[in-house]
């Protein structure tokens, strides 16, 4: 058995800044809201109908390609974790693939389905097959366009100002020193509030779990069976939604508990932490964590100012940036972790 290292890191955010004020343009919300209740500034958003999850998943990709040393060809399995995906289906696995010019390889390529948890996911997945010796460079990617799918009125408000596109990525290698590397991963779930954070069309429950009449079932368009109805369209619900204070009330309890179960599984405590990167849900979240655990400022890492909510991208992007920083350095204690609809959290330990 090997360990597994991050061999490569690497982001992309698209050039467009839109602050909190460019919101006001089109719902009723303040910056003094947004940031006393979030901590966001401002967030990217990606050229719509030229970037896509993908391409900016794919400049991601290179870059950690690159930092790894490697070449493109070498990578031999690809992990995509998204929510927005280019497609219903195919999932964005197999288009990165496609957009890196490495299909010759025909290497395999997974898509992940955990939202905000989706990188860590992808992480211990990734771990376990880098481990076992089965692949040498595995890409982990996460990335995210929000912008394409929010409602930009009033009535998305409390989801809308959160979220931002970006992507991030990883190169996972196997190395023969155990003391580095992936030294333990925690993935959870829990379905019972899994409409509470979630874009439920279109989709095929046809009303099932909410109830028919609400989404326009039996549909008169088409009685054979359909995706999206026009009520779901003429009654805006083709968007996010978000019970914000229950997703922030179990998120301030399971982060803690993951991160004390990886701490314990390895017998270390908070204070062993050299750099906590939370997924960047919102800076009241990682206030609240760090307070928890009793971390010192300079012991957790937060961009969320810059960058907004971008899920499954944002563990990476804030990892990558942090390392570039100088905040992590060799033989550092990195912890890792996410919460986020489903719901699923999870949580890595990785000495660096
Ligand atoms: O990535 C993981 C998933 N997401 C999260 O982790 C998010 C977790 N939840 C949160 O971050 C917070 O719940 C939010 C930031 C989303 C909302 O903050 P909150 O303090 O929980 O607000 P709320 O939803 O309880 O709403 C309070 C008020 C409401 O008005 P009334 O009913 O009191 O008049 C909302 O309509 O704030 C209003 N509101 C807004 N006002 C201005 C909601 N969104 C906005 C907004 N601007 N953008």
């Amino acid at each position: 058995m090997f360990n597994t290292k991050i061999a490569g890191l690497g982001y992309y955010l698209p050039e467009t800044v839109v602050s909190n004020d460019e919101l006001t343009q089109y719902m009723d919300t303040t910056d003094e809201w947004i940031q006393e209740r979030t901590g966001i500034k401002e967030r990217r958003y990606a050229i719509k109908h030229e970037e896509t999850t993908t391409t900016m998943g794919a400049i991601a990709a290179q870059r950690a390609i690159d930092d790894a040393g490697i070449d493109k060809s070498e990578v031999d399995f690809i992990i995509f974790a998204t929510l927005s995906p280019d497609y219903f289906f195919p999932g964005c696995g197999v288009l990165v693939q496609r957009e890196l010019g490495i299909t010759d390889q025909e290497v395999g390529a997974l898509d992940i389905r955990n939202q905000c948890s989706g990188f860590l996911y992808g992480l211990s997945v990734a771990d376990q097959f880098v481990k076992t010796g089965m692949y040498k460079n595995v890409l982990l990617v996460g990335s995210e366009m929000h912008s394409m799918g929010l409602d930009f009125h009033t009535r998305g408000r409390n989801v809308t100002v959160i979220f931002g596109d970006g992507a991030g990525a990883a190169i996972l290698q196997p190395t023969e020193d155990e003391s580095k590397g992936i030294l333990t991963t925690h993935l959870h779930a829990n379905g019972t509030n899994a409409e509470e954070l979630a874009m439920i069309t279109p989709g095929s429950h046809g009303g099932h779990h909410l109830g028919k009449e609400k989404f326009g079932f039996p549909s008169e368009s088409d009685p054979g069976g359909i995706y999206i109805t026009q009520k779901m369209i003429d009654d805006h619900l083709i968007y996010p939604n978000m019970n914000g204070p229950l997703v922030f009330k179990t998120a301030v309890k399971k982060f803690p508990e993951v991160i004390t179960e990886a701490l314990k599984k390895v017998g270390k405590n908070p204070g062993d932490i050299d750099m906590l990167i939370p997924h960047q849900a919102n800076l009241r979240i990682a206030q609240f964590v760090q307070r928890i655990l009793g971390l010192k400022d300079e012991q957790v890492y937060n961009n969320i100012q810059k960058y907004g909510n971008t899920t499954a991208a944002s563990v990476p992007i804030a990892l990558t940036e942090a390392r570039d920083e100088g905040k992590i350095s060799e033989g550092d204690l990195v912890c890792l972790a996410a919460f986020g609809s489903g719901f699923t959290w999870g949580s890595a330990l990785i000495r660096w």
